[in-house]
């Protein structure tokens, strides 16, 4: 998740390319830079924090204050990023853009270079000197590699097919000024067409000022930019014309990528979180690969304490089943304000992993410095990287949502709960506690998820808005489930107390017949967490009782089960091992919850009396 932008034309590049990054800022400000074609070859400017300092950097540049002979003008063809850190930590020798030892070919990249590591140690054993600790570096080695022999637009297709994970990139050499190639893999990239001009960047709001005639790059096609036009390739080099279309969004639109709140987009953000997430980690078939995380500690562990709040309580509560199903190791899940003022009994041989997205609740930074003072060792999950969770921990493990807008977590939440089966599984290994086989099933099926949440996505949400226009003006929904349903149930009911300010309650199914059952009349709506498990036919069981009563079950259900009879409305999601089933489950909920909100005319970015982050007790 970060922000890239090109231009090559004929104006001043450099406020074209920041006022560009000012609009793809919400990707990422964790640092920020540009490059231009300037008389004296490819300069670079690049500044830690946000924009405003990328500015500041750039104006001393122009002052003649820098070192590098980088903004004379007039160039006319120039590179630019906002960074989301993801490898390697918040420097300037990180922040993009990247570059050769002979600084010859220039990059800036959104995404993750899976197979970094096996690229960067052959370029090593030719005597390459790396400059960041960044897994996308090696982008602009071997382009420069190839250049001499190939040109820029060869030598960026050879390396293109070099690399895997998923990506998008603008490269620059000084050998052909005037010209930028593009590449893009699962992660956007669009050019826009100017006269005489063109733009490339990963968000449309980045040239919305400039232009409204678009090209968007699919998966394994590249694109030539001169000023006088883009040439389009596979990644195969066989040329090819791409339609043009016009963007009609106004600038509000255009910020949120098209839809209509920042939650909506977020949503439909799910498969790349996850995708992001898992990328390099599971990159072996049979396995998980946690660098993070030391093995000795993991093989010792005895029992492990989570710790978080809201919706990262609920992520860390499906940590719990996977770790204990997987790795055999008990676990206790804990809402961090509770923990923290109970005395617990927590100490040296214990792990403690605290789930905050921010990485600056109050609450669970409190509970995690107590587990570390009384000698715990401290693990944590978080999406910001620098963050004082990071700080508090004696390991992190991040996950790699990106920035996430609205107030009700989504993204960041199946991002947090990848990361949890990702440290079971790890954790099964290293323990010996999963058989090969079993391993590289769930590695396999975890892989696929990303496919699978866009697939749901793309069917579009007909079904939920029926039941959302239906049930939208009551005043209480129950939830329930069993086993990984629980949790899912529970954040269901969170994301539509929050947004919609309807009263809901959250119980584990066999729990109902003690008190909850009550609640129930003709106008309940029970939504149930229905999908396969070895628990589903109790959960059905349940689900009958609900119905006896003349309440109304809406069933989250499987693909291919067949639960008509049991339920009043069922929203389906895609088959998967039923311990993976929340990232899929949870989505249906998420997009009821926004429905049902939508409808009663509600804030949904910025709901009553929330915050983002929550930094007092
Ligand atoms: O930043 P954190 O993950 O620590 O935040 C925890 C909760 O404040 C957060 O999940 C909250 O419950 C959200 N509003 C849920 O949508």
């Amino acid at each position: 998740m970060c922000g890239i932008v090109g231009y090559v034309g004929q104006r001043s590049v450099q406020e074209i390319l920041l006022a560009g990054l000012e609009k793809l800022e919400y990707r990422g400000y964790d640092s920020a830079g540009i490059s231009i074609q300037g008389d004296q070859g490819l300069g670079v400017v690049r500044a830690v924090g946000n924009l405003s300092a990328l500015k500041a950097a750039v104006a001393e540049q122009a002052n003649g204050d820098g070192g590098v002979a980088v903004l004379a003008p007039p160039a006319t063809t120039g590179i630019g990023h906002t960074r989301w850190a993801t490898h390697g930590r918040v420097t300037e020798e990180n922040a993009h853009p990247h570059y050769d030892p002979d600084n010859r070919v220039h990059v800036v990249v959104n995404g993750i270079v899976e197979n970094y590591m096996e690229l960067k140690t052959e370029l090593q054993d030719q005597g390459a000197h790396f400059s960041s600790e960044t897994d996308v570096e090696v982008i602009a080695h071997l382009i420069a590699l190839d250049l001499d022999e190939h040109g820029l637009v060869e030598a960026t297709r050879r390396t293109y097919n070099r690399l895997r994970g998923h990506y998008s990139f603008v490269a620059q050499s000084s050998a052909e000024p005037g010209t930028l190639v593009g590449a893009r893999k699962e992660c956007p990239l669009i050019v826009g067409r100017g006269e005489d001009e063109q733009f490339l960047a990963s968000g449309i709001p980045a040239f919305l000022a400039h232009t409204r005639t678009a090209q968007a790059l699919e998966d394994d096609e590249l694109v030539v930019l001169t000023a006088e036009g883009a040439q389009f390739m596979t990644a195969d080099g066989v040329a090819f014309e791409r339609e043009t279309h016009e963007i009609d969004w106004d600038a509000d639109a255009a910020e949120k990528g098209g839809f209509e709140t920042f939650m909506l987009k977020e949503i439909h953000e799910q498969a790349d979180a996850v995708a992001e997430t898992i990328a390099d980690r599971t990159v072996r078939p049979d396995g998980v690969d946690l660098p993070e995380l030391d093995d000795e500690l993991l093989r010792g562990v005895k029992r492990i304490i989570v710790v978080a709040c809201g919706t990262s309580y609920h992520a860390g509560l499906i940590g719990r089943y996977a770790i204990e199903e997987w790795a055999r190791v008990p676990v206790e899940t804990d809402v961090a304000s509770e923990f923290r003022y109970r005395n617990p009994v927590v100490g040296p041989g214990d792990v403690v992993i605290g789930i905050t997205q921010s990485g600056e609740t109050l609450d669970t930074l409190a509970a995690m410095r107590l587990a570390r003072e009384r000698g715990a060792t401290v693990i944590a999950v978080t999406n910001i990287m620098g963050s004082q969770a990071t700080r508090d921990a004696d390991a992190t493990v991040y996950t790699r949502a990106g920035l996430e807008i609205g107030v009700a977590a989504t993204k960041t939440f199946v991002a947090q709960v990848a990361v949890m089966y990702l440290l079971a599984l790890r954790l099964a290994e290293v323990k010996g506690t999963l058989d090969d086989e079993r391993r590289t099933e769930l590695v396999t099926r975890l892989k696929r998820i990303p496919h699978d949440i866009g697939a749901m996505l793309e069917r579009g949400t007909e079904k939920i808005d029926l039941v959302a226009e239906r049930h939208y003006a009551k005043d209480f929904f129950l939830y329930l489930g069993r086993h990984v349903g629980l949790p899912v149930g529970l954040e269901g009911a969170l994301k539509l107390k929050e947004i919609s300010y309807i009263a809901t309650d959250a119980y584990a199914a066999g729990e109902m017949k003690h008190g909850p059952i009550a609640l129930l009349d003709q106008d309940t709506p029970v939504v149930v967490v229905a999908t396969d498990s070895p628990v589903l036919e109790k959960v059905i069981s349940n689900m009958q009782e609900v119905r006896v009563r003349g309440a109304h079950v809406i069933a989250v259900v499987s693909e291919g089960a067949d639960l008509g009879e049991h339920a009043a409305e069922a929203l389906v999601v895609p088959q998967t091992d039923w311990m993976l089933q929340p990232l899929l489950a949870v989505i249906p909920l998420q997009l009821l919850a926004y429905r049902i909100a939508r409808l009663r005319g509600l804030n949904v970015d910025q709901p009553r009396n929330l915050a983002k982050t929550v930094t007092v007790e």
